[in-house]
Parts: structure tokens; sequence; C-alpha cells
């Protein structure tokens, strides 16, 4: 034989280890080829393709192994359910404050109720109690819907408080308008002003008569006026423009107080309630306003801070000094509306279903971090009210613009969020 044929046999023989080396290996797996997975970015060969181009994972490490599992948890819908196995937030806070929440009637019954039942002892009404719901027209009293608090909060034994006597919104027109029908703020006749101002105060004064005897016996806890200060209206003396300020100045705030005092007793404690207290500008008009009224011996026992924060501002060293403030008048403090949008609070976008971890993780963080304050001024500060309890019913997904949001401490299916444990870590 010659050299070159030779040569040829050996580069056959060869030829054919090596084909049937690649062939059984091929056969072996399933017929697959091998597909470098480009996210690990480590060049690991982790998963393969199969014919119908499906990803699956081979062998691999136990890490991967995890991430298959979480993955296959993930794509199972997850009921709502209450976890009866985590502690109860008012259980953990007894020793501080009482632990509050805004409720609707309607959540008095089914899974929701018994989210609130595990985790407050403290209801606010969230809009049953508002003027508008109350007496929608002029001597016309609603009392269906707040009596429903009143009973779910007895039964419960849990601390109802009123929200609220009055305010500029969810009021209805007929408070602001004259005998003729006419809106009083478009009065000029300086006569006609003088008597559409008692006529306004006075409807104030029943309202707040109806409402107050109503309830006083079962709500001690009143938030008498709500929102009067905004310094952006450019009143000098940072008062909301709202009709009630333009008919009668500063006089409803007065009377409002007054008389709820009076049809309500001294059991009653009597609260201004707004947003951003924090605020320098804000918080000082308010407080000039407030001690105003205290040396006119107008009877204001505390200052109701909704809270509506979000993961970026306000600082908390801002919402407690605010707090001191107030206490070297002799008040009390209040949190009444507490969440905490994941939103900026100019921002308009939407994160939709993939809120992200570390959003999540902030929100968490700045939750203990105010739990951590609130506890050190509880003397101060005497009940910590959050504005709903799930996310999947928070004003916050209407407002500014709608979208999802999630400002509580419990997920849409009412499950414990790292905001909840971080209020709970809190405690110990
Ligand atoms: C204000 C009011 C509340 C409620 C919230 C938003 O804070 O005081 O009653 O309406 O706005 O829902």
């Amino acid at each position: 034989m010659t050299d070159k044929a030779k040569k040829w046999i050996l580069i056959l023989i060869g030829g054919s280890i090596i084909m049937i080396t690649v062939l059984t290996a091929f056969l072996l797996n399933g017929g697959r080829v091998f597909h470098y997975n480009s996210d690990s970015g480590s060049g690991n060969v982790s998963s393969v393709k199969n014919e119908e181009n499906k990803e699956e994972t081979l062998g691999g490490n136990e890490e991967e192994n995890q991430d298959v599992e979480k993955k296959d948890l993930a794509d199972e819908p997850i009921e709502p359910s209450i976890e009866e196995d985590i502690p109860s937030l008012a259980e953990v806070y007894k020793d501080y404050f009482p632990i509050g929440a805004a409720i609707e009637p309607k959540y008095t019954t089914g899974l929701i109720a018994e989210l609130y039942k595990k985790h407050v002892n403290m209801l606010v009404a969230e809009n049953c109690m508002k003027p508008e719901a109350i007496q929608p027209t002029e001597g016309n009293f609603n009392w269906e819907a707040g009596d429903k608090l009143v009973e779910f909060a007895k039964e419960n034994g849990m601390e109802l408080r009123f929200h609220t006597l009055v305010w500029h919104n969810q009021t209805p027109d007929w408070f602001f308008l004259d005998k003729e029908g006419k809106p009083m703020v478009e009065e000029t006749d300086p006569k006609k002003r003088e008597e559409n101002k008692q006529l306004l105060l006075k409807r104030l004064e029943d309202h707040i008569t109806a409402v107050v005897s109503r309830y006083k016996d079962d709500i001690k806890s009143w938030d008498v006026v709500n929102e009067v200060i905004e310094p952006g209206d450019g009143n000098p003396d940072g008062m909301r423009n709202s009709p009630w300020y333009q008919i009668t100045g500063t006089e409803f705030i007065e009377r409002a107080f007054r008389v709820a005092r009076e049809v309500g007793g001294e059991d009653l404690k009597l609260y201004i309630n707004d947003y951003g207290t924090d605020n320098p500008v804000k918080r000082d008009h308010l407080y000039n306003l407030v001690k105003d009224m205290l040396d006119k011996g107008v009877p204001i026992d505390g200052v109701g801070h909704q809270t509506h924060i979000d993961v970026y501002s306000p600082s908390v060293d801002r919402i407690i000094e605010s707090m001191k403030k107030f206490a070297e008048l002799g008040l009390d403090n209040i949190v009444t509306e507490l969440d905490m949008s994941i939103y900026s609070w100019n921002n308009r976008s939407d994160y939709g279903d993939n809120i992200p971890e570390d959003i999540l993780q902030l929100q968490a963080k700045r939750y203990k971090e105010l739990f951590d304050a609130f506890k050190e001024n509880k003397d101060i500060l005497s009940a910590v009210v959050f504005w709903g309890i799930s996310d999947k019913y928070s004003w916050l997904d209407g407002f500014p613009v709608r979208r999802t949001n999630a400002p509580l401490l419990f997920d849409r299916n009412f499950h414990a969020k790292p905001a909840f444990w971080a209020v709970i870590d809190s405690s110990n």
C-alpha cells in the first residue's frame, strides 16, 4: 500500500470516530443542541433549547434550580388571604399608641374585614362621615353608613375617630347658597353678606349639633375642621380661600370647635387636621392660627397630621419637629392619614405590575425610620392612623393620576409587605 493510501485510510477512520462520538452525544441528549446562556454572563452552559425552541434547564447547580422553583411559584396565581401566623400591628404597638386605619362600610364584611380586625384597634371613616355623605340636602341626614362603622368598631373593641365635621371638599353646595339659591361668595352688598354669613354659621352649627349629638357617646376623637390652611392661595394669614373663609373669615373655625365642645362635652378630643404640616411655611401659619384660637379660649385639643408622604420626602425630622412645635402649645398630635406613595410627589409615571423590589425596600426602610421616631415621641403623639389598610384599596391609585401605587403595609392580596416587617421590626 502506498503511503498516500495509508494516509487516506487513517483520515477516514479518524473522521468516522469523530462522527460516531458526535452522533452518540446528540442522541443521548434527546436530539437537542447546546445553548449558551448569555444571561449568566459567565459562559456556563446552563440551559438548552429543544426542537420546539423552548428553554429548559439542565441538571445545573442548586442556585439555578431555586430560580426555577421561584419562577414556577411566581407563575401560580396568588390568592388573597389573611396571614394568621404573623404578629398583629396593634398588639405589637399596644404600649405606644393605637394603630388605626381608614375604612369604608363595605369593608366591614368579608376577607378584608379580617385584616382590619387582626391588625388595628382604631378606625376612621374614609368617606361616610363627611358632610356630603351625612347631610346631602339641607335637613336630611343619612346615618346608616356611619352607624354601621360604629357598630363594627364596638363589636371588635376598636376605637373610632370622626372625620370630618367641616371641610371645603365633599361638602354639598347647598351650604353656600343664599336664601334665593345664589352662591354666597358672589354677594357684594355688605348687609346681605352679613346675613349670608349668619345663615352659613347657623347651618354649620346645625350640622355639628346633629352629628355630635348622635355619636358623642361612641366617638371621642374628632376632626373638627380639615385643611383650612393653604399658603398658595395668597391670603396673608395663610388661610385657604374656601367658601367658608370667604364668607365667614376664620369665624367658621371658632364656631365649629365651640359648638362641638358645647354639644359633646369635655370628654371629646377636638382636632384641627391638615396635610403638609411638616412644611415650615404651612406649619407656622397653622401654628399662628391655633395659637390665636387658643388665646381666645377656642377649645382645640390637638393637631391631626395627615402625613400623606412618599418614599423620598419629607424628612422624618421635619415631621417630628412639627409635632414638637404644637406640643409646646400644650396640644396633642395624631398621625391621621398615613400612607407612603412609591412615586415622588411631582412624578406621574406608573410602574404597573412591576414595582421594583428596591422601591419596596426603600419604603420599608423609611417606614421603619418613621415608626422609630414615632415611638421615641409617643408622649406627644397619641395615635397613628393609616389611610386604608391594603394597597388594593388606596385613593393613591387614582391620585394624582390613575396608576398602580402601593403606599400601605399590606399588598393587594392582603399579605404583609417588607414595609410591614419594618414597622414590626421597629417595635423590637
Ligand atoms: C384628604 C382628606 C381625606 C381624604 C384624602 C384623600 O386627606 O382629609 O378625607 O379625602 O384627602 O382621599
